[in-house]
Order: structure tokens, then C-alpha cells, then sequence
């Protein structure tokens, strides 16, 4: 036994329970802090649900039957409402990645991705059916091509609150734009796991990881948190 553990005084009764007195006391800190931080998050939001699916209806409107035509409508339109010195907006609609979640597959670009933000594009040629996820953060999903059952069309959102488990489906050529707000890394241990356990698609899951950082990165650098 080397000479410093032997040395090393036995924990007294006090100092055991002034232990946990400061365990207690740096737990009930955090949990504060979490609840404060919960209550202010929405300073930090800078799109809004409405708009996101004024936006949408007009994309569908300005390219009907044409998804990538709706993509570069939301991204001209995006980009020329939000200045790059506030947020950062992922330009590059080539950048789509696989993304299994829930058992259900589809194709994923992500327009934006912040701390307390997101908005995607998802959608499969397929058709694909999983399990929505119990989210922690408000989900927006709004239908720009096809059919989300139960039955929803373009230009429709089907809203998805925090913590809310739902099936859902989408039909062959579904699209949709996806806009969640709350806390975007809690939702990380839902979007990893299929690709842990399941699909072991780790090129897949290293490009998600590898552009979710830049782009949440990015914006920090710009104090969009
Ligand atoms: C962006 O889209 C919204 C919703 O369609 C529209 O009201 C707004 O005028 C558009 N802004 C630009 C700069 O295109
Ligand atoms: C879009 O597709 C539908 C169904 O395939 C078709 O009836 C409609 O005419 C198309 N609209 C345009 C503008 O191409």
C-alpha cells in the first residue's frame, strides 16, 4: 500500500454529511439554474412557428410539385430576412445526409441548427413510418410535399409538444420542413440512438455529427445561442 493512502485520515461522520450537505446544495443549484433557463429560452429564439409555415405555403405556392424549387424559395427567402450577422443559415441544399430515428429513415438537410433551434428538411421517395420521439422541444412539422398521417397535406403543420410520443407515417414522396425549439442537444441521445444500436451507419453518423457542430458552432460565433 503505497504510504500516502495509509496516511490518508478515515472520513469522520462530520465530514461525510458536510459532504452531501454541499452535493445537496450544488444539485438544488442546478436544478434552479435549469428551471430559470428553461423559463428565459425564448429570448433566444429567432424564427417563429407562424412564419415558418406562412414561408412554407408560400414556397409551395411559388414551385408547385417541384421540392427542390420550394427548398431554394425558403433558403432565398431565409437568407435575405435574417442577416448572417445574427444567425447563421446553412446555404449548401446539396448537403442532405441519411437519418434514421425512431425506426423510421428518411433524407435530412439542415437549414439551421442552434442550441435552442432547429429547422430541416426531411423527407423520404419511400415512404417510411417510426416513432416521433419523446422531444424535449416544441416540434413544428410542416408538410411541403405528399402525405404525414393521420392526414396531414402541404401546407399544413402538424404540431408535436414537448414530450409527446406519437407514431407517425409518411407517404412515398413525403417532404416537410421541420422546426423545433426548446433544448436541441437533449434531442442528440434520440437522433443517435437507431444509429448506434441499429444501422451502425457510422459515416452517416459522423457527417450529421460533424455538420450539426459546425452549424450550431457557427452560430454561436455569430451569439445566436
Ligand atoms: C419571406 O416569406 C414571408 C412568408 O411568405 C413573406 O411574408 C416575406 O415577405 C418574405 N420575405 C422576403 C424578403 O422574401
Ligand atoms: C402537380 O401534380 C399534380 C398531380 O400529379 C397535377 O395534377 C398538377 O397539374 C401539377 N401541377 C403543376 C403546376 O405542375
Amino acid at each position: 500500500m503505497p504510504a500516502s493512502k495509509r496516511l490518508k485520515p478515515a472520513l469522520q461522520p462530520q465530514t461525510a454529511s458536510t459532504k452531501w450537505v454541499l452535493r445537496s446544495f450544488v444539485l438544488l443549484f442546478l436544478v434552479g439554474l435549469g428551471t430559470y433557463l428553461d423559463r428565459i429560452k425564448h429570448r433566444w429564439y429567432i424564427f417563429d412557428p407562424a412564419a415558418i409555415n406562412a414561408l412554407a405555403r408560400a414556397a409551395i405556392a411559388a414551385s408547385p410539385n417541384d421540392t427542390s424549387g420550394m427548398i431554394q424559395h425558403i433558403l432565398t427567402n431565409l437568407t435575405r430576412t435574417h442577416p448572417s450577422t445574427l444567425v447563421r443559415i446553412n446555404p449548401d441544399s446539396n448537403e442532405w445526409m441519411f437519418n434514421n430515428a425512431g425506426g423510421a429513415m428518411g433524407a435530412l438537410y439542415i437549414i439551421h441548427a442552434s442550441l435552442t433551434e432547429y429547422l430541416f428538411i426531411f423527407g423520404t421517395p419511400l415512404g417510411t413510418e417510426g416513432h416521433s420521439g419523446v422531444l424535449p422541444a416544441d416540434d413544428y412539422f410542416n408538410i411541403l410535399v405528399g402525405e404525414h398521417l393521420e392526414r396531414y397535406t402541404p401546407g399544413m403543420v402538424h404540431y408535436l409538444p414537448r414530450g409527446t410520443p406519437k407514431q407517425y407515417k409518411m407517404h412515398e414522396g413525403c417532404w416537410a420542413m421541420e422546426y423545433a425549439r426548446g433544448w436541441i442537444p437533449l434531442m442528440v441521445p434520440f437522433g443517435l440512438a437507431d444509429g448506434l444500436t441499429s444501422t451502425l451507419d457510422l459515416p452517416t453518423l459522423y457527417k450529421t455529427g460533424k455538420i450539426t457542430l459546425r452549424e450550431m458552432g457557427k452560430n454561436l460565433l455569430v451569439g445566436k445561442i
